[in-house]
């Protein structure tokens, strides 16, 4: 018996400059806690993703990638693939869950692309599929693919998850109706649908009674061939990971040198791929403000805004890029001076050590999305903050919100509010400081993202298991 776990992005991407091969680590929260649990279970896993490689790069690179799992890469021709993932998953799907549907561009050759590479990709899981094996679903660019695999393998157990938002039902309901259905029967053909939260878990039911006429008992979907079991599942971190990390020998280096290089300067830090539901742009607008209100800190807080290359090939990223770097040029211009550069910005990705060093150099971690489904980034702050010093300023449009009680939480809109928050955590005292951080940390280091997995794998195998039973 093996996991099949699904992901369009694979755990590691491979470019080819002047003939050399470089193997990065994907960035990105489902990569991060799939490639976690993979790492440290011991069970027997194969990973099915789209390849962002040739087949001649892959058969010369499988083997310099380390790992306790099995890689099958999905080839797709690079128009179908660029319509499947930039014109319909992420200029459809990714915005309109994200509640910002003035920024979709529907078309009816992105969505048969979406459906032609979910095709595709139930072909491919069908050839390694062996009865037994567990079939795991992850996120908006497969939401066909339940289906497809019910209609291959009618006994099959499979999971669903959904890495983003599921958004309300006057939302969804502005896809067209052909992929509205599509979307609900085709989640519908999972076991288990599994969200982060309650609320996306209930917007789900909501859309699929009132769009398919189907209604649920206790979030189970009865259907001919099997039920659907919708569910609130909050994906997590690798706990220890991140706490040990502050005590790795480079990690400590890396933290004196930052440390050393603002002195007695507070550092605000945030960490984000550069996407629009991010809230960057409120961010540094709330940042400026907070400057404006509280002129005693001029000079003596710096802001390390570390943004990663994300989805630059769509439009509304690098709108939204230059946007950022306007208004960074613009604060840092009106309110620095030569002795003194405000925002310190990077758009670059970090590796783990210095990602790590960053986090517990902050005085305040600063999230600020306007809608993200959990927020990885907010829970690795916490975790790795093992000297139990800093603050959490968090989104409560952010999923972690839910879980980070201890968190201080903003309006991702209110910039003022933000400022007064900046202006609160970076005057609070040790004492508070602990308080807040070690409630948080005792509640991820039990709800971490071992416990995620298993919860989510056992509700599939008990709602297989009472399925078959009841046939
Ligand atoms: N991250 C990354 N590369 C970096 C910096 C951070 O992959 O250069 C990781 C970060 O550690 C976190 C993930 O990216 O695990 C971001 O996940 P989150 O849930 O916060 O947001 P997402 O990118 O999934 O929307
Ligand atoms: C979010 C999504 C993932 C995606 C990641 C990175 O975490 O939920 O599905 O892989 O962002 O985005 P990218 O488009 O580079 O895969």
């Amino acid at each position: 018996m093996k996991i099949i776990t699904v992901s369009y992005r694979l755990p590691l991407s491979i470019k080819k400059t002047k003939g050399k091969a470089k193997i990065t680590q994907s960035a990105g929260g489902l990569a991060t806690a799939v490639l976690s649990y993979s790492a440290k279970s011991n069970v027997n896993l194969t990973w099915v993703g789209v390849a962002d490689f040739d087949k001649a790069t892959w058969d010369e690179n499988k083997d310099n990638y380390d790992r306790n799992f099995d890689i099958e890469p999905v080839f797709l021709e690079k128009q179908l693939n660029r319509k499947f993932y930039n014109v319909f998953s992420n200029s459809v799907l990714w915005a309109l869950f994200h509640y910002f549907p003035s920024f979709v561009e529907y078309t009816d050759e992105g969505f048969e692309a979406y459906k032609r590479a979910n095709e595709i990709v139930a072909e491919k899981i069908n050839s390694i599929y062996e009865p037994g094996d567990v079939i795991w679903i992850h996120d908006y660019h497969f939401l066909g693919l339940p289906k497809l695999l019910r209609e291959y393998q009618p006994n099959a157990k499979i999971g669903y998850f959904l890495h983003i938002p599921f958004p309300n039902f006057e939302i969804f309901r502005i896809l067209p109706n052909k992929a509205k259905k599509y979307i609900l029967e085709g989640i519908l053909g999972s076991n288990v649908a599994g969200f982060h939260t309650w609320d996306n878990t209930i917007h789900f039911t909501e859309c699929i009674e009132k769009i398919l006429g189907i209604p649920h008992k206790n979030f189970l979907f009865s259907q001919e061939s099997h039920r659907t079991k919708a569910g609130s599942f909050p994906i997590s971190i690798d706990f220890d990971k991140f706490h040990d990390a502050y005590d790795k020998e480079n990690v400590v280096a890396l933290r004196n040198e930052i440390k050393g290089l603002y002195g007695d300067k507070k550092i605000i830090f945030s960490v984000d791929r550069l996407d629009y539901t991010k809230g960057i742009t409120n961010r540094l607008k709330a940042f400026e403000k907070f400057l404006e209100k509280y002129p005693e800190w001029s000079e003596k807080v710096v802001f390390l805004l570390v943004l990663v290359p994300s989805r630059e090939e769509i439009k509304k990223y690098g709108e939204r890029k230059k946007l950022i770097e306007l208004n960074v040029g613009r604060i840092n211009g009106n309110m620095g001076n030569y002795k003194w550069t405000p925002i310190v910005y990077q758009y670059q990705p970090v590796n783990f050590d210095k990602l790590i060093a960053l986090y517990t150099s902050a005085d305040v971690a600063l999230i600020s999305p306007v809608r993200d489904g959990m927020n990885l980034v907010a829970k690795e702050y916490v975790a790795s903050r093992k000297d139990l010093r800093g603050g959490l300023i968090l989104s409560s449009m952010a999923g972690a919100a839910k879980e980070l009680k201890e968190a201080i939480t903003i309006n991702p809109f209110d910039a003022e509010m933000i400022a007064e928050k900046l202006y609160y955590t970076l005057n609070m005292g040790e004492e508070e400081q602990e308080r807040r951080l070690e409630r948080m940390q005792r509640y991820l280091k039990k709800h971490d993202v071992f416990r995620w997995a298993e919860k989510f794998l056992t509700e599939i195998e008990t709602i297989y298991q009472h399925d078959t039973k009841a046939s």
